[in-house]
């Protein structure tokens, strides 16, 4: 059976390409998204890309990705910074979760230093810009291990 990934997006992502491109580049998502089934296919994994902007649908992705999902790589956006109810979901799931992010988060303001998601997931990437997505699903896969099963 092949590996299926989930890769999540959360609030304003939507907006790559014309949001703050200083910060986050002009790459729009559908643009992250082809590069995302691009790499998938050169891997051999199935891939299912989506965004939300809201907390709960997020959350019931997350649910949903159970029994159908190998792993899940996340890219919370704000809600990284302030969501216990995403953390406690990741926490319940028993999926490997990657923890992803467009900017270097460690590097801006001290707000977005705190991650709620980091205690939970298996690691995390940012600061890479869109190459973070392959690169997250790289190290994904890495994790996962060998074994197709
Ligand atoms: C972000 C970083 C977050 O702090 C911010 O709220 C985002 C995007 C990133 O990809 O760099 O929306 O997750």
């Amino acid at each position: 059976m092949k590996r299926s990934l989930l890769i999540l997006n959360g609030p304003n992502l939507n907006l790559l390409g014309t949001r703050q491109p200083e910060v986050y580049g002009t790459t729009t998502l559908q643009d992250i998204e082809n590069l995302c089934v691009k790499h998938a296919v050169a891997l051999g994994v199935s891939v299912v890309f989506r965004q939300s902007n809201h907390e709960g649908e997020l959350i019931d992705a997350l649910h949903a990705a159970r029994g159908t999902h190998n792993g899940v790589i996340l890219n919370a956006g704000a809600y990284t910074h302030t969501s216990v109810a995403l953390m406690d979901a990741i926490a319940s799931i028993q999926l490997p979760v990657v923890e992803l992010h467009l900017s270097n988060i460690h590097a801006r303001e001290a707000f977005r230093q705190k991650s709620y998601i980091a205690p939970v997931a298996v690691g995390q990437i940012c600061g890479f810009g869109a190459a973070g997505y392959p690169l997250a699903m790289d190290a994904l896969l890495s994790w996962l291990g060998g074994d197709d099963a």
